[in-house]
């Protein structure tokens, strides 16, 4: 982690499972816990004003990294209730079940409530993506039908850092009048993203990856001259966030979200190309002193943070496990309570073996050069002597 007191015995490359919140974030958000505590819906006295005051100007914040408008902006508990949110929601609003379009590639947090659509009588197709884990634009047209109600494909993806063409994605649907839903947990804060550049009607967006609170998120609802895309509350309880979803706000978390997200907008540009320098680097030198290793996923289209790679002739488990003082994951860490290899790795087509070595590097604000000279270096190691103990690699 950044400052002069270094300490390699712990290293944090896991940025894409979560993010520690930024001093500047945190010191916005202490007052909102205890001197103004107020309920930002109590309407009658200045403890609530204060409360709503600091939710209104956080909502505003957030919208415009977005390139949102202020009122399009419904705070929930993070990105795993907005994806329930915007795909149910959608769903519960339509006079009867129609046809969904999601990935293979998605988080579970898209693809269970998709599951749960399709045992309601939903038609869903699953599109699966090239060996770069990109969706073909063309093969989205053409599964598009008359019935087709909503498209949910995330921003960038959590394991293999891939980004769609979100753009195009956008476009396609809005040509076609269909909902785009859109995940966009892993690319907002780390890139430009633009609801209306890009043509998402919902988006899902959680402060936790941006250096942001856990348990704050909020799911951006397009709101047109036509009006705003029919949602069914999730749940029932009160008229808060736009009638759409009920419950006390979490103020101070909304406070340190807003905090967070204006912070991005501010140094996402120095701070991705940062990274992606010190990422490139961790690449160039696994790639150059070990044999039998692949990048997974595009290097074009990527995260300035991510890299995974596989290492042949070793389980990455057991890498991870001789490496105890280096935060780093297999699969997705979102998932890690189910053991089960990843769905990502096997849907860009990669062969057992491949998966059982994948690694991923998840970089971020706080990682510095010699952190990620101290970590390639104890990879290579690492993964030299794992292969002398393999009876493939012997020799
Ligand atoms: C792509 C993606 N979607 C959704 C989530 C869930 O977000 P949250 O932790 O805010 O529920 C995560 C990570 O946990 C993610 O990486």
């Amino acid at each position: 982690m950044q400052g002069d007191e270094k300490n390699l015995n712990r290293v944090y490359l896991d940025f894409h499972s979560t993010t520690p919140v930024d001093p500047r974030v945190l010191e916005r958000m202490l007052p909102y816990f205890s001197e103004k505590f107020g309920n930002a819906a109590s309407g009658s006295h200045a403890f609530g004003w204060e409360a709503a005051q600091a939710v209104e100007f956080a909502r505003k914040r957030v919208a415009e990294l977005a390139g949102a408008g202020a009122r399009e902006i419904v705070f929930t508990s993070g990105a795993t209730e907005s994806n329930n949110l915007a795909i149910k929601g959608a769903c519960g609003a339509a006079k009867k079940p129609g046809h969904l379009i999601t990935m293979s590639t998605e988080h579970k947090a898209v693809l269970d409530p998709v599951r749960r659509m399709e045992a309601a009588g939903w038609r869903v197709t699953v599109l699966e993506p090239g060996g770069d884990g990109l969706l073909d634009v063309g093969r989205l047209g053409e599964a598009m039908r008359e019935d087709t109600a909503l498209v949910s494909v995330m921003y960038a993806n959590n394991e293999i850092g891939v980004v769609q063409p979100v753009r195009e994605i956008g476009a396609l649907c809005r040509e076609r009048g269909v909902l785009f839903h859109c995940d966009a947990v892993q690319g907002f804060g780390k890139m430009p993203v633009n609801v209306e550049a890009d043509g998402i009607d919902l988006m899902s967006v959680t402060a936790h990856k941006i250096y942001g609170p856990k348990g704050v998120g909020a799911l951006y609802v397009r709101r047109g001259p036509k009006g705003a895309p029919r949602l069914a509350a999730q749940m029932d309880g009160g008229g808060h966030e736009f009638g759409m979803r009920p419950g006390t706000l979490n103020v101070p978390g909304i406070v340190g979200f807003g905090e967070a997200a204006a912070i991005c907008g501010r140094e996402m540009e120095e701070e991705g190309a940062r990274v992606a320098k010190l990422r490139d680097r961790l690449r160039e030198r696994l790639v150059g002193e070990l044999d039998e290793v692949r990048v997974n996923g595009s290097m074009e289209q990527r995260l300035p943070g991510n890299l995974n790679m596989s290492f042949a002739g070793v389980d990455a488990e057991a890498l991870l496990m001789s490496l105890p003082e280096i935060a780093l994951s297999t699969g997705s860490a979102c998932s890690s309570a189910t053991v089960e290899t990843s769905h990502v790795l096997r849907a860009i087509g990669l062969a057992e073996h491949w998966v059982r070595g994948a690694v991923r590097f998840g970089l971020g604000r706080m990682t510095t050069e010699e952190e990620i000279e101290y970590a390639a270096g104890r990879v290579v190691e690492a993964v030299r002597r794992l292969r002398r103990l393999s009876p493939v690699f012997e020799g």
